[in-house]
């Protein structure tokens, strides 16, 4: 099932109240320099939103690499979209779908793939996250960043707040299944335990 009902609504704010700055910023990077991406790679991006990933993957990517971006909510897909062009990336695709239901064929073969605070919030995020490691080559990453409860008296409400706010569910964990699905696994726990940040290797 999708949820993307509260992101179709935000989509035009979403990057001035999503606390990216102060909260999410540190993991993304961290979750996207785990990828060990080299200049001319193709990425995919799952649940991409406004497009925050872009900047920092093309950090890494240059201009000759790209982004395949996927997202279920036209809304969010489209200011991604719009930041691939204002920054000249017009390699980059952009898919609107539902990744819990997008067959791995119908996505081009990349290098390496990032999901960041998105598959919680899928239902059926198992279905999305084993065709995203279907959509990565063998010997490809994948990193994922997604959220949990927070440890300390202060830390757990205000993180049991975020993940109400953003729809997600603290107790997915999806990290756990790259464990099960992917080679040399390795993970940080930051802000307190907030945020999960996991990346593994493709068999
Ligand atoms: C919290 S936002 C995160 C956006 C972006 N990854 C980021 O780091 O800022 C979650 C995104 O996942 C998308 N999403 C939710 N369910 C989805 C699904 N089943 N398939 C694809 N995208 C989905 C939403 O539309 C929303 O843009």
């Amino acid at each position: 099932m999708v949820r993307t009902a509260r992101y179709r609504a935000v989509a035009s704010v979403y990057d001035l109240v999503s606390l990216e700055w102060p909260v999410y910023r540190l993991p993304r990077l961290t979750a996207i320099a785990a990828l060990n991406l080299r200049p001319g790679q193709r990425v995919l991006d799952v649940g991409c939103g406004t497009g925050l990933n872009l900047d920092p993957l093309h950090g890494a990517l240059g201009r000759t690499g790209s982004v395949t971006a996927v997202d279920a909510s036209p809304q969010m897909l489209a200011a991604a979209r719009r930041r691939a062009q204002r920054r000249g990336w017009h390699a980059d695709t952009f898919i609107c779908a539902d990744m819990t239901e997008l067959p791995a064929s119908s996505l081009p073969l990349a290098d390496a793939a990032v999901v960041t605070y998105a598959l919680s919030l899928m239902g059926e995020w198992q279905a999305a996250l084993d065709t995203v490691i279907e959509a990565v080559r063998p010997g490809g990453s994948v990193a994922v960043a997604d959220l949990t409860f927070a440890a300390g008296r202060l830390a757990r409400p205000a993180s049991r707040l975020a993940c109400h706010l953003g729809g997600s569910d603290p107790m997915a964990r999806p990290w756990t299944r790259l464990e099960q699905r992917t080679a040399n696994v390795t993970g940080w726990s930051l802000r307190s335990g907030h945020v999960q940040v996991w990346v593994g290797t493709v068999r």
